[in-house]
């Protein structure tokens, strides 16, 4: 594993040691299903369980959900700003919502914030060096997208790298504080998709895997 797949959050990002309060889960009855084999603590009245879990349990669980992986972009003034981030989720058809989770302490927060504006470039499988230069690298460059072919966004001016499957741009229409990592919800106002026949960089964890193609549709075999 990579040092910079070493701190994913999303399972990227660095995460405090301190143990985790979860919520319990319910069987279809309604009664309580223990947790990863912990002793349920059930207060009298109520269906809570609470259990002190490890970051690092927590952080190989989620790992186990395979993503993909895109690019974020933003503006700081006149300069573009990236970084790579796998917790890009569509939201909703109408209107057009898509989201995104940043670390509250990383560089790429408070330019996001303030811009309003965003892109994202959903990384193909030969884009694991972008992958791993915005989450690392890119940050400490004057033009960070400078060895990466891009384009402007039309209707934002934000950076969208011209080998990425598809691209999106995106106005901030609200933030939700998500314990270390803030919940940007962004309305799309471009998008644009593109090499077809290329496939999806995927991250599974900590590391980048080639998905094994079974074209089967959503339910199955027709
Ligand atoms: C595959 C991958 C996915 C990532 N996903 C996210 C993410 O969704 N949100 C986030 O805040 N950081 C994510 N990161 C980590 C950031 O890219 C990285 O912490 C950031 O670029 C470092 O910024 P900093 O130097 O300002 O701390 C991801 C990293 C990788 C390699």
């Amino acid at each position: 594993m990579s040092g910079a797949a070493a701190r994913s959050l999303c399972s990227m990002c660095s995460m405090s040691p301190n143990s985790l309060s979860v919520g319990a889960a319910w069987d279809r009855d309604g009664s309580v299903k223990r947790v990863g084999g912990l002793p349920p603590e059930i207060r009298a009245g109520t269906s809570a369980v609470r259990a002190p879990l490890q970051a690092g349990e927590f952080r190989q669980a989620v790992g186990r959900f395979a993503t993909g992986v895109t690019v974020l972009s933003t503006l700081a003034g006149e300069r573009h700003l990236g970084m790579t981030a796998n917790s890009f989720v569509s939201v909703s058809l109408d209107p057009l919502l898509v989201l995104a989770s940043v670390r509250r302490d990383a560089r790429f927060h408070d330019p996001l914030l303030a811009a309003g504006v965003w892109g994202v470039s959903v990384l193909a499988a030969d884009m694991s060096e972008a992958s791993r230069f915005f989450a690392k690298r890119a940050h400490d460059l004057p033009d960070p997208f400078a060895r990466w072919a891009h384009a402007i966004g039309p209707e934002t001016g934000v950076v969208l790298l011209d080998g990425a499957l598809s691209v999106f741009e995106c106005r901030t229409v609200a933030t939700h504080p998500g314990g270390d990592h803030t919940l940007v919800i962004g309305e799309v106002v471009f998008l644009d998709r593109r090499h077809e026949d290329a496939g999806p960089l995927v991250f599974y964890q900590g590391d980048y895997v080639e998905p094994v193609a079974v074209r089967t549709g959503p339910n199955g075999p027709a």
